[in-house]
């Protein structure tokens, strides 16, 4: 049997490796392992670091049309873990770019100090074979983006007694929030 290696880290190259640094260490409630000689790196859990920043000066923005990386996602155990890491951000002034649920997933992506996009999510089926079964059938289908939602009416819900399996689908996003555009509207 060939082996599986398991993921390990994302190198980002920065030119604002002091911004890049506070912002993923709240993002993830992360810390610093070690930094010097033009690099950063950043744990949060048992591996010795999860991101690194390469700090290089002067650095170009990318174009618009510039093929990337378009986002890097981290997924919680819970719908209750998400939110409390969406409140606690919120209050160092850190809020979601765009918050979609998937109905595979309830996501808040998050945009970075240069711009890269951080997908914070938790799976809305207990199983990788409900999930799978969920993105073969016709919800999906008809749309495997989804829908917006407002996280802070989701909290309140939450807060309130909502069952979590209830809030965790397209369905409750679309009675809370009609006026929402599509996530890829804009
Ligand atoms: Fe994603």
């Amino acid at each position: 049997m060939p082996s599986t290696p398991k993921f390990a880290h994302v190198v980002f190259q920065t030119s604002q490796h002091e911004a890049m640094r506070e912002w993923y260490c709240s993002l993830l409630n992360a810390h610093v392992v070690y930094e010097g000689h033009g690099l950063t790196f950043i744990t949060f859990d048992d591996e010795h670091h999860r991101i690194a920043l390469a700090h290089i000066p002067d650095l170009e923005p990318r174009p618009k049309n510039a093929s990337l990386v378009n986002h890097v996602a981290y997924t919680f155990d819970s719908l209750d873990e998400l939110l409390d890491r969406y409140v606690e951000l919120k209050a160092k002034g850190i809020e979601p770019w765009r918050p979609v649920q998937h109905g595979v997933t309830t996501s808040l992506y998050y945009e970075d100090p240069d711009g890269n996009h951080v997908e914070m999510q938790v799976d809305n089926f207990a199983t990788a074979d409900e999930a799978t079964a969920y993105m073969e059938g016709e919800e999906y289908d008809n749309d495997p983006i989804g829908v917006r939602y407002r996280p802070e009416l989701m909290v309140e819900a939450l807060r309130s007694g909502v069952p979590a399996a209830q809030l965790q689908t397209r369905q409750w996003a679309k009675e809370t929030s009609p006026e929402l555009p599509h996530p890829m509207a804009d």
